[in-house]
């Protein structure tokens, strides 16, 4: 309800760039609400998009979609309803979905649901920080439903993003070039399993990459000329194989458990998938012991950390790397300093439980530090004065965690450089 009374005043009770824009160029066409009764009845389509967290042995906690559902059910007007699952869920749920549906309108209406409404899926592949662009000009628009005329009701609806003929927003111009959007219609398993595959996918070439950058540090290769010299062949593309950390996120951690998990329910051992989660695991680790191995001892020593985000241009701090290394660093007996451009707020309020040191500036983190570690890739970190910095650290040893600064500057400033890849 707050959140829901936070939109109906304008705010965006989270940071994504040009959302509050967006709302704002919209208004006349929005309405927030938290009653079903005003929102169900009279609707054309759906959808429901709401959390599907991590729950146990990695499958999703579906308590969320299975409330919306029922809420959804006992409202149904007297108009065909398509109901669109927009969160991600297992496989199969689409079905799920369904009968929830139907026995709560049965229920309500002592009448057979027939016709009265149909479920799609319409899987998201937005990432965060760049979520208006990636909706307004997908590569691709999934819909999965079992029947043609719900599919139809969706392709009319994202026709003028299909076609590209709405009006561009002055603040995300369309990208030049772009012609029309392929639409990918499917049946509800397929277009359940395509997100699924597709940030599993995404996931393990990250941490592909990882693992040849554990490689290339051995061998004396540079992980950056690696990644290009791979990425620019077209079967590989350059995306995505930008070595470090490793992921977070809401998603990637998430959707790879649910992809083992849903695996294992049929008897089979998603081995690739649960492999880049190992890797993904231990970048983490990595950070701690490259330490250890430079400072010898951390009880006692202060590290830094920039960055809490589990990526640039969100406050987002779901799986974030930053807050495992901090809980490893911690454990360690080290004192933690963090910072981050925009997800100090919610770190505050999200993480209270970590004993960590709050700074309002990337300089102050790095002050009197025995390192520090860079840990989310916010462009600002590139242009600080390192050169200054370093004259008021304890020890000048950098971590660089996401392969962002310029090594070769940072060693002859004096700097000691640590890596996760070559
Ligand atoms: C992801 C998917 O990209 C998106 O399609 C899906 O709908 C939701 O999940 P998101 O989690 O918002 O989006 O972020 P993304 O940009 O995919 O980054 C995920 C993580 O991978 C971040 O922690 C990022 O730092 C890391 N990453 C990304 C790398 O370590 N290397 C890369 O080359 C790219």
């Amino acid at each position: 309800e707050r959140k829901v009374q936070a939109l109906v005043d304008g705010k965006i009770p989270f940071y994504e760039p040009y959302m509050e824009e967006l709302v704002a160029d919209a208004r006349e066409n929005l309405k927030f609400t938290t009653s079903y009764a005003e929102a169900i009845p009279g609707a054309h389509v759906v959808f429901i998009a709401v959390g599907t967290p991590p729950g146990k042995n990695g499958s999703p906690d579906l308590r969320y979609l299975e409330a919306a559902a029922r809420g959804i059910g006992e409202h149904i007007g007297d108009q065909f309803l398509v109901v669109v699952n927009k969160s991600t869920v297992p496989i199969g749920s689409g079905n799920w979905v369904g009968a929830l549906v139907r026995e709560a309108y049965e229920k309500k209406n002592g009448k057979k649901a027939n016709g009265a409404f149909a479920v799609a899926s319409n899987p998201e592949f937005l990432r965060e920080g760049s979520a208006i662009l990636d909706s307004l000009y997908p590569d691709r628009v999934v819909i999965g439903a079992d029947q043609q005329r719900t599919s139809e009701v969706l392709y009319s609806l994202y026709r003028p993003i299909l076609d590209q003929t709405f009006k561009a927003p002055s603040y995300m111009p369309r990208p030049e070039g772009l012609g029309a959007v392929p639409l990918i219609s499917a049946d509800l398993a397929s277009a359940e399993l395509i997100k699924y595959a597709a940030n599993a996918f995404l996931a393990l070439k990250i941490s592909y990459i990882n693992e040849i950058g554990q490689l290339a540090e051995k061998v004396g290769a540079d992980i950056g000329q690696v990644a290009k010299g791979i990425g620019l062949d077209a079967r590989i593309g350059t995306r995505f194989l930008q070595a470090g950390i490793g992921w977070g996120g809401s998603c990637f951690g998430k959707d790879t458990a649910a992809l083992v998990a849903t695996a294992s329910e049929y008897g089979l051992d998603a081995q690739i998938v649960k492999a880049a989660r190992e890797v993904n695991a231990h970048q983490r680790d990595r950070v701690v012991e490259k330490l250890l191995g430079e400072l010898k001892i951390l009880k006692g020593r202060t590290i830094g950390l920039l960055g809490l985000a589990f990526k640039p241009h969100t406050d987002d701090l779901r799986e974030a790397p930053a807050l495992d290394i901090a809980r490893q660093l911690l454990d360690r007996g080290a004192r933690v300093k963090v910072h981050d451009p925009v997800a100090m707020e919610r770190f505050q309020k999200e993480n209270a439980g970590l004993d960590v040191t709050c700074v309002a500036t990337a300089e102050e983190v790095a002050a009197d530090a025995d390192a520090v570690v860079l840990v989310t890739e916010w462009p600002e970190y590139r242009e600080l004065h390192w050169d200054k910095i370093k004259a008021t650290m304890h020890n000048p040893v950098i971590l660089d965690g996401r392969n962002l600064l310029n090594r070769t500057a940072l060693t002859r400033a004096g700097f000691k450089v640590l890596g996760l890849a070559g």
